[in-house]
């Protein structure tokens, strides 16, 4: 038998074994009640299962989710601490009638305070007490077998701290558990659906009908019931165990004339004390009660367990403080002492506070009570023992505000500064008034009301004032007066208060000094109530109804925290009920719901807005968490679902803004609840917010739901079998689960194939399949290729899990084939082996299961095999054929090839294809695949946001499309004027951040379809395009940041703008589909006279995308080696520009697993001087659109062509066309690839600051608002915003007059901070999810947290200024060149990364893998000892990626080609 040491986990144990369901409640989320412990693993023996256990947060009106379980006839137990209680009330009330059970740990664990017991004494429950760890079990079950057998709820309390010294206990003995519980005498009742247990336990029908919110109420059972269930219960426990429980226990001699009465912990120390006494202590033979059983008080047993010797009686109660003169047992005793027969031999009954005693001071408080009961006239409420013990009565844990919600409480300072004052601010101090108190928003509205009050009546005495002599000088009255008129006006009544106290502190007056005591009332403030949202379970009777009745100007920020996934989980009786919606209907409050991970713009608005509303504003705020400890990606993630889907819309609400006052509604984000669109229907509003945004229209009105998608399934299968009526043959229904379209094009090719063969032929994705149509399908084809960790592909999740769980589908006359695809080294750990082709053999082996017949063989395909999947692939097919009897077809036509990238390019008009139409079209926000293709060329990408993916395809929703915008900006140079266009476009169009790129330019996310054209324009108004930004084409050209010698980078930038016009397509359709306005018919339309000619790039045309950069030495900060063109600037014997060195056939990407591709470094051709290096670099392109691969796009870049021809040959190729020979490269050094922080000065006497911009992100959060810094910085900086390579922005050009402005800028909002570690600074993410749709894992939001995990070791080593190169990208595309970074993480799946090591620290030579498929534990386990390592025994000035060479642990890679030999684990791999 095991054994417990902790009360909690006893009681937890026993709660586990009797009840159905158990609401733990937790303090904080970070907080796990230890009860847990005891819940788990435990099987209930009452209800044969294992009780549901339901997490309630402390704030979350955790007693309502027992009622409705209550009432059903479920067992429930409630967890809880002592705090939790007071505001219980309300339910504890009803739930008395009720078999509950609560288990109450007294807090604060120092010194537990019973006054929250006596306070709730009267509502109905039995109240139970234990003390020792074996009288916690032993109670804990006596409480459940009571309240079972009674039909009444019961309350057993403890202080865990008085056993925290016992021995431990053995586990309960369950039988016996069972036996004590009498859970036969119970089953009758849980089987009853009857909602009053009560009427059962009488065995008398409950016919009578119960008045809406009144509870049953037990008048049959009666405190003479009570002590007779518990008294046998008792006699039960103490037949099975030998341990005898009374309501009254009794401890001492029979013929004591003193005893005391302890109500509160300690008694056993007391009784010790008092049994070790010796003659002359004053509490010789004294006695000791308790009482076991504290409510129902039975007089009569009480007076039975006293001696009848007792002349003098101590009282000792653990209250905290008074509420009345006399504590509650005193009266308990009094009432059962001194009335009735026994009143005139009553004991004298003095009462005592008893505070928290140390083992050695419980002599010295006994002593002093008994001399205080001894004495002629004993004080009453004597005070003993120490009770000022820290601060309040709940534990800390109860008052603090969970870190994570401080994002609203930092906007809030910014927004205001020294002008905000939250009442009830955590941690306020407020003398006498515990932080608990003090942190209710009961207590911060009082104290806003009397704060408001002192302010009216101090501008009503300045105004008096104002008209008197007091003053030495007129200023002062004048400004005074000024003052008071405009003393209600924020922004005035701030700006007057600096005046007014100035000329106050000049004045010199008595009554000038009187008033300056008072100066904070002479600012406005801000003033902010802050609330859980707890206040919505009662809307009526909360804090908010107060504040809305009062219609004073008291603004609320209401936080709301539960998690958008787990809102169906709530019990739908205990939905909270809006607030926003409340307080719309009152009318005269200002309204917001914001949510910070949205849009943060959106929250400082409602903010500035509804503190500057005279009257009550309610602001409610969305931060969802699960644990306090949860991520910001999480919380971002919870966010975004419930703004998305309407869950939690983004609105604001003034109550008479509108035209003639009337109320005005901002809608702020795309959907909102169907409630709020009833409201705003009944008001009218929202008739004239379609009116006004008929965008919203679609959305407004759509209903949305599961059963939507039931429907769209049932639909799109429907459509099909009409199209399929009428053909002959055999059916055969295709079904796929395909992440990356393998297993959707091999489904599709099959259904065409079937067709050919003569068979009715459905092909649809799992997941929009009616399951229930399963069994009625003759011949099913299932093909699923394999996802995360042997996971289903998204589009087949749900067909998975709804086969997993059916088990009466009755799949016997269905015929079936699998084939899955998979890849057997993805996951390349022998144990990990299971995940290899999982989907596809589970999938099936289960519907082997239930009954179907296989028509062949499971089929798998495997990328490893020598043509990928379909090696196997190809062997399954003939044989499904067979068995179909379809193999012997003659005369099958050819198949269409499937439409290739060049086929699109060809038939897209220059680039037109129906992109125009595309957009016009409303129904959906997507565009068509080819024309996602083109709009490549014109520099956008359409993408999904994936964090809502699979939440949106639940609710029957398209994917959240929107689209990436990218800039071309030759170099990365941009003006100030430019950089807040950039700013607004963001704002007015995208997710209200930008991306500078790992290409120096600018890119925007979340532009949804309508928004992109006025996003394109917007940016060609600010003189920048975004024209073969993406595509198979050359893109920006970038060139080295740092203009250290300003006069010769002008010079290299003026090259890089001259190869980027160069090299522009000539096409005029970007100018016709973005730029036209709509009266514009000039433009030509596709299919009208004018032809538009590409005399560079021809009709279809480079096979891929083409990328030129140049660094200037000694800074390789472009990353020269990684591009198809590098070219390397070389200077005269002077300070100017004389030529290039040019490097050709760099790039980066690559498919994981496909050793035909990889990452390669440039080739060096030779020398052209600078004149003619525009010329060289079309031709290099010219002989890659020619010879370039057009059929493998995995194949087409430059740098394969030159492998497969050869530097030679391919430099010959070029020569011939430029007419002259490269001359020998020209000698250069570069130093490092990243980039120089901080303050530079050039020549010309400019500064230039480097600002450190992590990944490139640019946004406000509430820790730094940085895009906001950014943008003030722009509107008075006069130089040039330069974009680098490595996503970090300099602010160039800086005149040493503006230089103080700008340092005090910068500072100001935090931008000049440059205390990162060197491996932070030297950090590279790419953007990867939520956006990207090639994302396999997380990048950009993961990079950051990487590193931080990372920097306790670089502390400890001594390396946090060593610069490191660390990059990470979503996937092996390589956006962020993680092949040339010493050390780099690709992403593989989600959470799991291959890891490259080797890269040389300036970009000159690629990486090699270490380690494939790989966690965050295992990165952690490989890069911290590495580092330590580093740090040890590198040699003087030995790079890390040098270093990891050197000692042996990886390979150098000394050209692409090479990328995959010698691979360490690879190997490894093989010989397993
Ligand atoms: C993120 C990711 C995770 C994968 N995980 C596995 C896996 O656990 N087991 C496996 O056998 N194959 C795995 N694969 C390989 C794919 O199943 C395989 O490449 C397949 O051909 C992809 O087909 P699809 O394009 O239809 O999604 C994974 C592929 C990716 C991209
Ligand atoms: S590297 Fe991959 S995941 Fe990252 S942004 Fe580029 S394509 Fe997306």
């Amino acid at each position: 038998m095991g054994s417990i040491t902790s009360v909690r986990e006893a009681v937890g144990r026993i709660a586990g074994l009797s009840s159905n369901i158990v609401i733990s409640v937790q303090s904080s989320q970070s907080v796990d009640l230890e009860f847990s412990n005891g819940l788990q693993n435990v099987v209930n023996t009452v209800a044969e299962s294992t009780p549901e256990v339901i997490s309630v947060r402390h704030n979350a009106d955790p007693f309502l989710s027992a009622v409705q379980p209550a009432r059903s006839g479920k067992l429930v137990t409630i967890t809880t601490t002592s705090p939790t209680l007071l505001s219980a009330v309300p339910h504890l009330y009803k739930l008395a009638s009720y078999p509950v059970v609560v288990h109450v740990s007294l807090e604060p664990a120092e010194c537990p305070d019973y006054s929250v017991i006596s306070s709730i004494r009267q509502c109905g429950f039995t109240f139970l007490h234990s003390e020792t760890l074996q009288e916690a079990q032993d109670i804990a079950l006596s409480s459940h077998a009571l309240a079972v057998q009674s039909g009444k709820g019961v309350i057993h309390f403890f202080a865990s701290a008085d056993s925290a010294e016992d021995a431990s206990i053995d586990f309960e003995d369950k039988e016996f558990v069972r036996e004590v519980l009498d859970v036969d005498a119970a089953k009758p009742r849980l089987e009853s659906t009857s909602s009053n247990l009560y009427a059962n336990v009488d065995n008398t029908a409950n016919a009578r009908i119960e008045p809406e919110g009144a509870e049953s109420s037990p008048q049959s059972v009666t405190s003479d019931d009570i002590y007779n269930i518990i008294a046998k219960i008792w006699e039960q426990i103490e037949k099975g165990t030998g341990r005898r429980y009374h309501a009254f226990e009794y401890a001492g001699p029979p013929n004591a004339e003193s005893a005391i009465f302890v109500f509160g912990s300690n008694t056993k120390v007391f009784a010790r004390e008092i049994n070790d006494a010796s003659s002359t202590d004053e509490f010789f033979g004294a006695g000791i009660i308790s009482a076991r059983l504290y409510r129902p008080w039975l007089s009569d047993k009480l007076v039975a367990v006293l001696p009848k010797t007792l002349r003098r009686f101590a009282v000792l109660e653990q209250t905290r403080k008074n509420t009345t003169k006399w504590g509650p047992v005193l009266l308990d005793l009094l009432v059962s002492l001194k009335t009735g027969e026994s009143k005139n031999t009553a004991p004298v009954i003095v009462g005592h506070h008893l505070g928290s005693l140390e083992p050695t001071t419980v002599r010295q408080a006994l002593r002093g009570i008994f001399q205080n009961l001894h004495s002629g006239s004993p004080v009453q409420n004597l005070r003993i023992g120490n009770q000022a013990v820290s601060g309040d009565s709940a534990s800390p844990s109860e008052a603090r505000q969970p870190e994570v919600e401080n994002a609203y409480m930092k906007i809030l300072s910014q927004v205001f500064g020294d002008h905000l004052h939250i009442a009830n601010r955590y941690g306020n101090d407020n003398a006498g008034i515990s932080s608990v108190i003090a942190s209710s928003p009961e207590f911060g509205y009082g104290s806003l009301i009397a704060r408001l009050d002192q302010r009216k009546t101090f501008v009503s005495e300045i105004q008096e004032e104002a008209k008197t002599q007091n003053f030495a000088s007129d200023a002062s009255k004048d400004s005074l007066s000024k003052w008071a008129l405009s003393a209600e006006d924020p922004r005035r009544a701030n700006q007057l208060a600096e005046e007014v106290v100035k000329s106050l502190s000049l004045d010199g007056s008595s009554a000038a000094a009187r008033l300056l005591q008072s100066k904070a009332l002479f600012f406005k403030e801000s003033q902010w109530l802050i609330g859980s949202d707890a206040w919505a379970y009662d809307l009526g009777n909360s804090g908010i109804h107060h504040v809305l009745a009062s219609g004073q100007n008291v603004n609320m920020l209401i936080l709301d925290s539960q998690p958008y996934s787990e809102r169906t989980a709530a019990d739908a009786t205990r939905r909270k009920k809006d607030i926003g919606l409340y307080a719309m209907n009152y009318g005269n409050a200002y309204v917001a719901s914001v949510a910070v991970y949205s849009s943060y713009t959106q929250v400082l608005q409602a903010m500035l807005e509804a503190s500057q509303f005279e009257g009550p504003s309610v602001v409610l705020a969305y931060l969802p968490y699960n644990k306090e400890n949860d991520t910001p990606l999480t919380v971002l993630q919870e966010t975004k679902k419930a703004v998305d889907l309407g869950y939690w819309p983004l609105y604001r609400w003034h109550p008479s803004d509108g035209d003639d006052g009337e109320p005005s509604f901002s809608l702020d984000s795309e959907r909102i609840k169907r409630d709020l669109e009833e409201f705003l229907r009944r008001e009218n509003q929202l008739s004239q917010l379609m009116r006004r945004h008929p965008e919203f229209s679609a959305n407004l009105s759509n209903s949305y739901g599961s059963e939507v998608r039931e429907l769209q399934k049932r639909n799109a299968k429907d459509a099909y079998s009409k199209l399929l009526e009428g053909l002959y043959g055999a059916p055969i229904t295709i079904l796929f689960a395909s992440d990356n379209g393998n297993a959707e094009s091999l489904a599709k090719r099959l259904g065409n194939r079937a067709k050919a063969r003569g068979l009715k032929s459905m092909v649809l994705a799992m997941d929009d399949y009616p399951l229930e149509d399963l069994p009625k399908d003759e011949n099913v084809v299932m093909i699923t290729s394999t996802a995360g960790q042997g996971e289903f592909p998204q589009n087949g999740r749900g067909f998975w899990d709804g086969i997993k769980s059916a088990n009466d589908l009755d799949l016997s006359s269905v015929k079936y084939a699998v084939f899955g695809l998979g890849d057997s080294h993805y996951w390349p750990r022998k144990e990990d082996r299971i995940y290899y082709n999982k989907p596809g053999k589970d999938l099936d082996a289960r519907i082997k299961l239930l009954g179907a017949k296989p028509l062949v063989d499971l089929g798998l395909g495997d990328d490893q095999d020598p043509d990928g999947y379909q090696t196997g692939y190809g062997e399954w097919e003939p044989k499904l054929w067979a068995a179909l009897g379809v193999d012997k077809v003659e005369g099958l036509p050819e198949e269409p090839a499937p439409l290739t990238n060049e086929d699109i390019k060809i038939q897209s008009n220059y680039l037109r294809g129906t992109i125009a139409e595309g957009l016009m079209d409303e129904s959906t926000g997507a565009i068509s695949a080819s024309d996602q293709q083109l709009t490549k060329f014109h520099g956008t990408y359409m993408q999904d946001d994936r964090d809502i993916r699979e939440e949106r395809k639940a609710q029957g929703l398209e994917p959240a499309y929107s689209f990436m915008i990218r800039c071309r900006l030759p170099s990365g140079v941009a003006t100030p004027q430019q950089w807040l266009q950039m700013d607004e476009i963001s704002s007015a169009h995208g997710n209200e951040t930008m991306k500078l790129t790992t290409r120096q330019t600018f890119q925007f996310h979340g532009i949804v379809k309508r928004k992109l054209r006025p996003a394109m324009r917007a940016i060609n108004q600010a003189l920048m395009t975004t024209i073969a930004a993406c595509g198979d084409v050359n893109r920006n050209v970038m060139c080295s940041s740092l203009p250290e010698r300003s006069q010769y980078h002008r010079e290299v930038h003026a090259v890089s703008k001259k190869i980027s016009d160069h090299l522009l397509p000539a096409t005029t359709a970007y100018h016709e589909i973005w730029l036209k306005d709509d009266n514009d018919n000039k433009i030509q339309v596709a299919g009208n006279a004018v032809v538009d000619q590409e005399p560079l790039y021809g009709p279809t045309y480079l096979p891929r995308k083409f990328k030129i950069t140049i660094a200037i030495p000694p800074h390789n900060d472009t990353d020269v080696y990684a591009h198809d063109i590098g070219l390397i600037a070389i200077k005269n014997g002077g300070e100017h520009l004389e030529g290039f060195n040019v490097l050709v056939g760099g790039g980066m990407g690559t498919t994981h697993n496909n050793k035909k591709t990889y990452p390669r470094t440039g080739s060096m051709i030779g020398y052209i001087s600078a004149e003619k290096v525009h010329i060289a670099c079309e031709k290099i392109m010219l002989v890659q659109r020619d010879y370039g691969d057009r059929k493998n796009r995995k194949h087409a870049r430059m740098k394969y062509t030159i492998d497969d021809m050869g530097v030679d040959v391919f430099r010959g190729k070029v020569e011939e066309l430029l007419g002259e020979k490269f001359e020998e490269p020209r000698p250069f050094k570069f130093f490092s690839n990243i980039d120089t922080f901080g303050w530079q000065k050039d020549e010309e006497g400019f500064n230039h600051f480097t600002v450190f911009i992590e990944n490139g992100r640019i946004e406000d959060t509430a820790d730094f608002p940085m895009r906001t810094g950014l943008r003030e910085i722009a509107k008075v900086h006069k130089g040039e915003f330069r974009l680098t390579g490595n996503q970090h922005l300099i602010l160039s050009k800086v005149h040493n007059d503006d230089l103080p402005m700008i340092k005090e800028m910068l500072a100001k909002y935090k931008l000049d901070n440059l205390q990162f570690s060197g491996l932070r600074l030297s950090s590279s993410a790419c953007v990867a999810f939520p956006t990207c749709g090639l994302a396999m894992a997380e990048s950009e939001r993961y990079l950051p947290q990487l590193v931080t995990k990372l920097e306790d070791t670089l502390e400890e080593n001594g390396l946090r200024h060593d610069s490191i190169v660390m990059r990470m990208t979503g996937c092996p595309n390589g956006c962020a060149r993680p092949w040339l970074a010493e050390v780099a993480f690709v992403g593989k799946a989600y959470g799991a990364y291959n890891m490259y090591l080797g890269g040389g620290y300036h970009g000159q030579r690629l990486n090699k893998l270490f380690r494939s498929s790989i966690k965050e534990d295992e990165i952690l386990a490989i890069m911290k000892p590495l580092l330590k390592r580093y740090a040890l025994e590198r040699q003087d000035g030995e790079r890390f990626g040098d270093f990891v060479i050197r000692i042996g642990m990886i390979k150098a890679t000394l050209e692409g080609k090479k990328f995959h030999d010698d691979v360490a684990e690879a190997e490894e791999d093989e010989e397993s």
